[in-house]
């Protein structure tokens, strides 16, 4: 990664994650890059709703955030007063879960008489292939698979985002998410689709039976659509015998799709910005076969595809924390809080559940 010179004024981070149903906290470094990151997930408690229930989630951050961020710093071998700043996630996400991170880094910065810096969740996704020891060349293209999100975005400066294409209904993740329920897989059951796909008979016969569409893909624009694709599965499923091998068949061409798209728009937006650096992020890049289609398609190309590791695919504070770092050693923070006039800060907003990736401002200068 292209470097300037700069003063680290800001050396030891700690990142909080709390947008959905993951309580997450890690701590970012200048010396040694990542010393240590902790992840409570909700899963067990939201499964059985066969979704997240927003007022739970929150409850829950509020119960294992403080335990967290205390296990985070002692597995890292500091004290609290090494902390140089606190990062989380401002937005988006849902309103409650954002408010508990928001809300007890600013508390804490308060007490500890250090800065917070309200980070971008999909930024956060963006930018965790930094953590790796191969950092992606500028610039690059991403792609950013998540739960909520489905974007192709060009990224010609840190910071600066412009958005190629997007999900016009569902996210890939949720279209994964909805036909793993509708298999009784649970939720969230991207991965757990996945696994089940690794059972498939996959034949010429069956290739025909369990024909999924590739929606958008002869429109010439980046944009995804991935709801068509969902109403196929449910009557395909809805006509079979619904066996555990039909259902293993099923997952096998269901992702095939999902990949298929995601390949063929991600090779478009490429050729289109004539760009040779691929990022891919988010939850959904956790996907074997994913990442397998697009290193051939950047072998294919003679381009470079840079990865976070599995566990920096979903949810995590680490890229929080990274992502806090850079923007805070870049002159960037949030504005104090005036605790003896508090009605002025009303129009403050603390956390934004909705909030564009294209209204970030550029990192000038990073050192990583
Ligand atoms: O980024 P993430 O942890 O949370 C959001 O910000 O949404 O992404 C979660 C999404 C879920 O939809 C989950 O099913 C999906 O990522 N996911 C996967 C895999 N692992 C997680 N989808 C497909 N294959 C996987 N291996
Ligand atoms: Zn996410």
């Amino acid at each position: 990664m292209h470097n300037q010179t700069h003063n680290i004024k800001y050396p030891i981070i700690l990142g909080i994650e709390t947008s959905c149903d993951e309580t997450a906290v890690a701590i970012y470094s200048k010396n040694n890059g990542l010393l240590a990151h902790e992840i409570y997930s909700q899963v067990d408690l939201h499964n059985k709703y066969g979704g997240v229930v927003p007022e739970l989630a929150s409850r829950d951050h509020i119960r294992k955030l403080l335990p967290l961020i205390n296990t985070t710093i002692n597995s890292a071998n500091l004290n609290k007063s090494d902390i140089s700043g606190i990062a989380y996630t401002k937005g988006p996400g849902l309103i409650g879960a954002l408010l508990v991170g928001a809300t007890l880094a600013k508390t804490l910065a308060y007490s500890w008489n250090i800065p917070t810096i309200g980070i971008h969740h999909l930024e956060g996704h963006l930018l965790a292939p930094l953590l790796e020891d191969t950092k992606p060349s500028l610039p690059f293209v991403a792609l950013l698979v998540s739960g909520g999100h489905t974007l192709l975005v060009e990224v010609q400066k840190l910071g600066k985002y412009k958005i190629l294409g997007e999900s016009i209904d569902d996210a890939a993740g949720e279209a994964f998410d909805k036909t793993a329920k509708l298999l009784g897989l649970g939720y969230p059951g991207g991965a757990k689709l996945a696994k089940l796909a690794t059972k498939a008979n996959v034949n010429i016969k069956n290739s025909e039976k369990y024909k999924f569409p590739r929606p958008m893909l002869n429109k010439p624009n980046l944009d995804f659509s991935f709801s068509g694709l969902k109403t196929a599965a449910i009557n395909t499923y809805n006509k079979s015998d619904k066996s555990e091998q039909s259902k293993a068949d099923l997952a096998y061409y269901y992702q095939e799709a999902i990949i298929d798209t995601l390949y063929n728009k991600t090779k478009k937006a490429l050729a289109q910005t004539n760009i040779k650096n691929l990022v891919i992020a988010g939850g959904v890049s956790a996907n074997i076969s994913l990442r397998q289609k697009l290193d051939d398609l950047m072998q294919s190309i003679n381009g470079k595809l840079y990865l976070p590791k599995i566990e920096y695919c979903t949810d995590n504070g680490a890229m929080i924390a990274l992502a806090g770092y850079l923007r805070l050693n870049n002159n960037q923070q949030d504005q104090e809080i005036n605790y003896n006039n508090l009605d002025n800060n009303i129009n403050n907003n603390i956390v934004l559940p909705r909030w564009n990736l294209t209204d970030l401002t550029e990192i000038n200068n990073y050192i990583i």
